[in-house]
């Protein structure tokens, strides 16, 4: 019998746009990429997901292109939807072509408008700072959010792969809400939780940069925004074998729990990210109509308290002490 979640959160999807546009190279948007966009998101739409993830570097701003395309053609969605961008990553733009931060009030705000302009918007729902950047002050980057916030051009601000103390930073110097935190997060990717089972015993358990985070989100309200909550389909793909006995049990675990659920197995992984007690928003980044629609039956899928942790243990392939 499914046991009902501890505390009750909105059970929220976002749609993430990083696939967006054609990939990520230097070719033009083509009419197959603005058609593919297009039914992506208005079948995002009708599963009732409407809130759109972005970021200025994504296929090097050509998902925000395209995105601001759609919305020139049917401006009357942008009432009806949350648009949410990122900046603060240099792609490429150091030695050997490695990437760099910049959090400068001057790089960011510029990004911003950039942003602003490729979307077709007069302001963002949420701007999040992409990744932290040790050589601006996290004060800085308040007061650079104050100003983005003071001149109406974002509602809401986040942090992206940022740790409890670098966001309680930004928040103690913010005038605006600072509400959400972008972490890598899946059945594949539990840095979160994995302390909380490991922690007292010193031969398993590995400090991370994001210790405390669950504990500092559930004080703060702060939103979990999970990316690749698929692990890009490393569990789904049912047609391929990956090799990796601890991956191969879970997708035959996966496939008991489809049929026991009645789900699809991309509605069981989400639904273990949205019974955390926490406000938790996993971003899909599928571009394909029928994933989406199997991704929105989480919205309706209830695991049990055992299932849910046999799912972690079939991943990890080890007891829990
Ligand atoms: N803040 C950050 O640093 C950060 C980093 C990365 C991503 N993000 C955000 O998170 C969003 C989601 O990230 P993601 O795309 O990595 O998430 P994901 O949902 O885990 O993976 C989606 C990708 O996996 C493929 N996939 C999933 N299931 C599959 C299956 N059964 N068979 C074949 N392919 C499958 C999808 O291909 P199809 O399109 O063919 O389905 C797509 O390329 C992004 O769009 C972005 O908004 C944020």
């Amino acid at each position: 019998m499914s046991q009902k979640s501890d505390k009750k959160f909105e059970r929220k999807l976002i749609y993430g746009c990083m696939n967006l546009g054609g990939g990520w190279n230097q070719n033009p948007i083509s009419a197959d990429d603005e058609k593919k966009a297009q039914i992506a998101v208005e079948t995002a739409l009708e599963c009732g997901i409407n809130t759109f993830d972005h970021a200025d570097i994504y296929a090097f701003g050509k998902a925000e292109a395209v995105f601001g395309r759609i919305l020139k053609h049917k401006p009357e969605l942008r009432e009806k939807i949350k648009i949410q961008s990122k900046a603060g990553i240099v792609l490429h733009g150091a030695r050997g072509g490695s990437n760099f931060y910049n959090a400068s009030a001057e790089y960011i705000e510029n990004q911003v408008f950039n942003s602003l302009k490729n979307l077709n918007i007069e302001y963002l729902d949420m701007f999040l700072l992409h990744r932290p950047d040790v050589l601006t002050s996290f004060e800085t980057v308040a007061e650079m959010f104050n100003n983005l916030g003071n001149k109406g051009l974002v509602l809401e601000f986040g942090v992206s792969n940022m740790s409890a103390a670098q966001l309680d930073l930004i928040r103690k110097n913010c005038e605006f809400p600072v509400s959400a935190n972008q972490l890598q997060f899946s059945l594949n990717h539990t840095m979160l939780i994995d302390e909380a089972f490991f922690a007292n015993k010193s031969t398993d358990f590995q400090p991370n940069s994001i210790s405390g985070f669950l504990e500092y989100a559930q004080t703060h309200e702060i939103e979990i925004q999970a990316w690749s909550p698929l692990a890009k389909g490393l569990y789904s793909k049912f047609d391929e074998n990956s090799g990796i006995a601890e991956v191969e049990n879970t997708k035959q675990f996966l496939r008991e729990l489809c049929e026991k659920y009645q789900t699809t197995p991309e509605a069981v992984l989400l639904a273990w990210l949205l019974k955390l007690p926490v406000r938790m928003s996993p971003i899909i980044g599928t571009v394909n109509p029928d994933r989406i629609r199997n991704c929105a039956k989480a919205l309706s899928t209830e695991l049990s308290h055992e299932d849910w942790y046999n799912l972690y243990i079939t991943a990890k392939g080890r007891r829990l002490p």
